[in-house]
C-alpha cells in the first residue's frame, strides 16, 4: 500500500484546480439506468470511486466509458440485463446503493447488497427502504441483500423522511421520476449534489420542483431521454484545499471554487482569522494575520457545516490559539483522525460526539494511519505545517476522493511525495 510523505514548513502560493464533485457524480451515474438513451457527464473527477461505479453499471449490463482522460463519462443502459448489484462491489463503496431507485423505476425489480458498515458508522438504509416502499415497492432483506420489486410499477406518494438523508433523497427522487402520479418528499436533503442531480434529471425530461429546499415535488413521466450534463464543482475538495494555505501559510487561489457551495464553512474560517476573496476564477484564500483563533464547529445537513469537512477543520484547529469544540452530529464514529493527529502532538480530548481541541504551537511530523477518506486528507493537511516529515500510510483511501492530490499540492509549493507501498 502506498504512502504519502509530507515535509512541513513550506509556505504555499499559486493555483489549485477544483474538480467535479465525487458525491454528485456518484448519484448522476446511476441516473443513466432511468433511460434507454445515452447520458454523458462532463467535468467528471478522476477517482477510484468513479471507477467502482463504472464497474457496477457495467455489471448490470450498462455501458460506461471514461473518455478525455476520465473527465467525460459516456454511459448508456440500453441493454440492462442484470438487476443484481453484487456484494463484492457494494461493500467497497456505499454509494453503489444508488442504483436501487433507478433500477426499481426502470425494471420494476432490483437486488442490491446492503453495504454493511464502514469506518465512520453503521450506514443503515432504513430511510431508503421506507421511501421506496411508500412509492409501492415491496422490499425484503434476504442473505444481506435487499430484494425489491414493483410489479405494478411505482406510484407517487407523500413521504416525510425522519432525517434529511442525502442518499435516500437521491434514491427516492430518481425512482419517483418514472412513478405514476405525484411524489412529495418532505425533509429532503438540500445538498448541492441533490440540486445537481435534479438539474440533470430535468434535462432528461423529469418534472421536478423544490430541489435545494426541504420539500421536493416530482411529477412522474412515462420515460426519460438522454442528456449531457457537467458535474458540479466538488465543495468538499474545495474546502479541503482552501485549508492548505491556511495551515501552511501563503496564499492559494482555488480555481472553480464557488462561495455559495461553502458558506457555512467560510463563516467559520472568517471567525478563525482567514481571508476568503472571490475572484473571477474562484476563491483566493490566506490567513488574515498571525495565528488563527479557535472556533466551535457543529456538523449538520446542508446548509450547515459539512461533516465531510470536519476532519480537515480539526487539522487546522490543532494549532489555533485557544480551545475549539467540534461536535459531529451526522456520523457516530467520525473522529478516527484524532488519535493520529495526537501522534503529531495535537491536544484533543474526544468525548462521545464531541472533540475538544486545545491549540498547540506546532505539530511534529510522524508516521500516521489513514482510516477513511476525509480523515486521511486531514493528516496530509496537518503535515503541511508540522515540524519534519509526516508519513501517511494506506493512502488508497485518498484515491477515492482526491484526484492528483500530490500534483495539486506540489503545484503550489508543498513538499509532498507518494511512495509506492512495500
Ligand atoms: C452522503 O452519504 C455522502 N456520500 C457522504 O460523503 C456524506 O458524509 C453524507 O452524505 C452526509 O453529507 C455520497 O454522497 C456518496 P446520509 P450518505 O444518508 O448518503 C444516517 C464522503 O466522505 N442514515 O445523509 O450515505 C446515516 O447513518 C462521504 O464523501 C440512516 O440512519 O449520507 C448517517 O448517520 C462520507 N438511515 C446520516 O443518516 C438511512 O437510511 C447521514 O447519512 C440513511 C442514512
Amino acid at each position: 500500500m502506498d504512502s504519502i510523505i509530507v515535509t512541513g514548513g513550506k509556505e504555499l502560493s499559486g493555483e489549485i484546480p477544483i474538480a467535479g464533485a465525487k458525491n454528485a457524480c456518484l448519484a448522476l451515474m446511476p441516473a443513466t439506468l432511468l433511460s434507454e438513451e445515452p447520458l454523458t457527464l462532463t467535468n467528471a473527477p478522476r477517482l477510484s470511486d468513479i471507477k467502482t461505479m463504472t464497474e457496477l453499471l457495467a455489471s448490470l449490463g450498462a455501458e460506461a466509458s471514461a473518455l478525455a482522460d476520465g473527465q467525460v463519462l459516456a454511459m448508456s443502459s440500453h441493454n440492462i440485463d442484470n438487476h443484481v448489484a453484487d456484494y463484492e462491489i457494494v461493500r467497497k463503496m456505499r454509494a453503489s446503493n444508488l442504483v436501487l431507485g433507478p433500477m426499481l423505476a426502470r425494471l420494476g425489480q432490483a437486488v442490491v447488497s446492503l453495504p454493511g458498515g464502514c469506518a465512520i458508522g453503521a450506514r443503515p438504509m432504513d430511510l431508503h427502504i421506507q421511501g421506496l416502499t411508500a412509492l409501492g415497492a415491496e422490499i425484503e432483506l434476504k442473505d444481506g441483500y435487499l430484494h425489491a420489486k414493483a410489479p405494478k410499477g411505482l406510484k407517487g406518494a407523500v413521504y416525510e423522511m425522519g432525517f434529511a438523508s442525502v442518499g435516500a433523497t437521491e434514491n427516492i427522487v430518481m425512482a419517483a421520476t418514472l412513478a405514476k402520479g405525484t411524489t412529495v418528499l418532505k425533509n429532503a436533503a438540500r445538498e448541492p449534489e441533490i440540486v445537481d442531480l435534479v438539474s440533470c434529471l430535468k434535462k432528461m425530461g423529469a418534472h421536478i420542483d423544490g430541489e435545494g429546499t426541504s420539500t421536493i415535488t416530482i411529477e412522474g413521466v412515462d420515460r426519460l431521454h438522454g442528456a449531457t450534463h457537467p458535474v458540479v464543482t466538488d465543495r468538499i475538495e474545495l474546502g479541503t484545499y482552501m485549508l492548505a494555505p491556511v495551515i501552511a501559510g501563503g496564499e492559494v487561489e482555488c480555481i472553480g471554487g464557488r462561495l455559495d457551495l461553502v458558506e457555512a464553512f467560510v463563516e467559520k474560517l472568517d471567525a478563525a482569522g482567514v481571508s476568503v476573496e472571490e475572484t473571477a476564477r474562484g476563491l483566493k484564500v490566506s490567513r488574515k494575520n498571525g495565528r488563527l483563533s479557535a472556533v466551535d464547529v457543529t456538523t449538520a445537513p446542508f446548509p450547515g457545516f459539512p461533516t465531510d469537512l470536519q476532519a480537515q477543520m480539526m487539522a487546522m484547529l490543532c494549532t489555533a490559539d485557544g480551545t475549539s469544540v467540534l461536535e459531529e452530529k451526522i456520523f457516530e464514529n467520525r473522529f478516527m483522525h484524532a488519535p493520529e493527529l495526537m501522534r503529531m502532538g495535537a491536544n484533543i480530548d474526544v468525548q462521545g460526539g464531541k472533540a475538544i481541541v486545545t491549540g498547540v504551537e506546532q505539530l511534529k511530523g510522524a508516521p500516521v494511519m489513514a482510516t477513511d477518506l476525509r480523515a486521511s486528507v486531514s493528516l496530509i493537511l496537518a503535515g503541511l505545517a508540522a515540524k519534519g516529515d509526516t508519513q501517511v500510510n494506506r493512502v488508497y483511501h485518498l484515491d477515492r476522493g482526491y484526484e492528483h492530490l500530490v500534483r495539486k499540492l506540489s503545484g503550489v509549493g508543498a513538499q509532498v511525495e507518494r511512495v509506492p507501498g512495500s
